[in-house]
């Protein structure tokens, strides 16, 4: 038995996983594992090493010696991910890498490799994994499941508004790669995007992120007791 939760959060682009899941983190005391940086980073290593998101055979091998690492840093939970000893939080974030994520996620052999290391990193509990699969495929046993969504005009404009640098485009090209990204993300023959048997459904289209997390709370084992009353 754990002593420790592992906490799964699972939805498509912008539901608002990754600052809900931040939130939780604090809240909770957990370490958080963006499991949508990992296929970013593979993207981005790809990218550098001429490997082309279609092959397959070639991101597993190279998946599989990848040097990536996550480190929480601080009271804020401002988490790092580096790859060989480069920090690459920025590079992983534009929108030909969210693209090139989405294409390499569909590989088998990128999605092994990736979810061996997500258990590697989670199995000791005391986690929060948002991503795409990660209370179908990687933690089907997880303590508590969630499953965010939102409409998806609202999905883009959340994407639209984080971009503060460099190649901001029109909203209606945001809110059409954030479909192509459902369909793709949502279609594809491995592990695609769906919700857990046992998840907690939360629509965050009118919700604020401290409403999302208390809600989570209430489903979390001993998660209410470390709540702030509010
Ligand atoms: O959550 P994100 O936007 O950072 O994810 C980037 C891409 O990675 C997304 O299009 C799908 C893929 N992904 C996945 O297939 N499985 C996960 N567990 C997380 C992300």
């Amino acid at each position: 038995m754990r002593t420790r939760p592992i906490i799964t959060i699972d939805g498509p682009s912008g539901s608002g996983k990754t600052t809900v899941s931040r939130r939780l983190a604090e809240r909770a005391s957990l370490t958080m594992l963006d499991t949508g940086a990992m296929y970013r980073a593979c993207a981005l290593a790809a990218q550098r090493a001429g490997i082309p998101w279609s092959d397959g055979a070639r991101l597993g091998r190279m998946c599989a010696e990848l040097d990536l690492a996550f480190s929480g840093g601080g009271s804020d939970f401002d988490l790092r991910v580096t790859l060989s000893g480069e920090d690459v939080g920025e590079a992983i974030r534009t929108p030909g890498i969210s693209l090139g994520a989405s294409e390499v996620s569909v590989h088998k052999q990128v999605r092994e490799a990736m979810v061996n290391l997500q258990r590697i990193l989670g199995e000791g509990g005391g986690v929060v994994l948002e991503g795409r699969d990660t209370g179908t495929v990687v933690f089907p046993d997880a303590d508590a499941k969630f499953f965010l969504d939102a409409v998806a005009a609202v999905r883009a404009r959340r994407r639209y508004l984080e971009w503060v640098t460099g190649e901001r485009k029109p909203f209606e090209e945001v809110l059409r790669e954030v479909l192509q990204r459902d369909i793709q993300d949502s279609t594809r023959d491995n592990s695609p995007l769906r919700m857990a048997q046992g998840a907690v459904y939360i629509d965050t289209t009118t919700l604020s992120v401290d409403e999302v997390v208390e809600r989570m709370l209430r489903h979390i084992p001993g998660g209410a007791k470390k709540a702030t009353p509010t």
